[in-house]
């Protein structure tokens, strides 16, 4: 696949060191951002053109832009972490453009070269790096691509704009919670058999908000979904995947049966747990069995886990049917270890599998 080289346009009103180091003092979740973007534009007939990395405006879209009515939009969360000796590291970005591109398939949205993909949060990562908050703060990166074309017919679009944001993050949770509580929606459906579950698309978190509303007014931070034709099996939460401890060792996780989000934490917590020796199971779990395993102690400890959210355990949980708390409530040292060790390899302070680390 061929792709359009990436224009350098500096922003000439970047912000003095003064003004981004009061930024990055508590920047919290994607509420601060660098001053560059990388954008690209797809239309039909002419392939990918227009790439440049620029300062970071405002689009200008036409009011019938198709995202803005039909939500064709997929994205994709990926960090840059300061490592040792002055070097950045990104973790695993190619697994990132590959799943943008399995979004695009499912959401007839053009792909786009893990070349160009790459090189537009490569450009991004150097023009903005002193951006990265240093020790355990990370550069949070959003590629993302929606239909730019004016056009209310309903039909894939004909024009796709591609843009990368970069944006200083601390803990996901307010206060770097040690351990969050989850609101069991036993109504409002996240995703179906042969919907967009499995894509990183808008429109899942759409879905997902009056359920996440419902959680908060429950006194709970995230809430978790159930399968959607039986309500009895474990999906995923609002945008985490879960797994689960069991006190004889092993672990379990929801299986990708298309509805739940190939997590490439997910991925690299199972390939790393079992390197180690330990037995994971990609298996369903009903709720009603979470309920029991918490309160006989079988099971151990659970996390949610996620690129923004990385590895954060579950203390708590609350349905229409009761309440349960997973061990002490605080989380335990099993999570403790893989968030250490995850956390380790995307700062290049602990070996990981090869290529993980770019
Ligand atoms: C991520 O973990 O990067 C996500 O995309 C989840 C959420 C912030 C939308």
């Amino acid at each position: 696949m061929l792709h359009p080289t990436l224009e350098v346009l500096p922003n000439p009103e970047s912000r003095s060191t003064e003004e981004r180091e009061k930024l990055l003092v508590d920047p919290g979740f994607g509420r601060v951002f660098t001053d560059h973007m990388a954008v690209a534009i797809w239309t039909r007939g002419q392939g990918w053109h227009s790439a440049a990395l620029t300062a970071r405006k405002p689009f200008v879209l036409d009011p019938a832009a198709g995202v803005l009515h039909y939500a064709q939009e997929i994205f994709e969360g990926m960090k840059a972490y300061r490592a040792q000796h002055g070097a950045i590291n990104l973790f695993r970005p190619e697994q990132n453009a590959r799943r943008f591109n399995a979004s695009a398939r499912r959401m007839a949205m053009p792909e786009i070269s893990e070349e160009m993909f790459l090189e537009a949060v490569e450009t991004l990562v150097r023009a903005d790096r002193d951006w990265i908050p240093d020790g355990e703060g990370s550069l949070y990166l959003r590629p993302f691509m929606f239909a730019s074309e004016a056009f209310l017919g309903v039909r894939p679009a004909e024009e796709f704009t591609f843009c990368v944001i970069a944006s200083p993050a601390g803990a996901y949770f307010k206060g770097g919670k040690s351990a969050v509580s989850l609101w069991v929606s036993d109504h409002l459906n996240r995703a179906g058999p042969g919907g967009t579950g499995a894509a990183k698309c808008g429109g899942n978190y759409a879905a997902s908000l009056a359920a996440q509303a419902e959680a908060y007014e429950q006194g709970c931070d995230q809430v978790v979904f159930l399968d959607a034709v039986e309500h009895r099996w474990v999906d995923e939460l609002g945008g985490m995947n879960l797994f689960f401890v069991f006190d004889d060792g092993r672990v379990a996780t929801p299986p990708l049966e298309g509805t739940i989000l190939p997590g490439i934490t997910r991925a690299s917590i199972i390939e790393l747990l079992r390197r180690r020796g330990v037995e994971v199971n990609e298996e369903s779990y009903a709720i009603d069995q979470w309920q029991a395993d918490a309160r006989s102690g079988r099971l151990s400890e659970a996390f949610a886990c996620g690129t923004a959210a990385v590895v954060t355990a579950v203390g708590r949980v609350k349905g229409r049917s009761g309440d349960w708390t997973i061990g002490n409530g605080d989380g335990g040292t099993f999570t403790a270890a893989i968030r250490n060790e995850l956390i380790g390899i995307q700062r290049g302070l602990v070996e990981g599998p090869d290529g993980w680390v770019r």
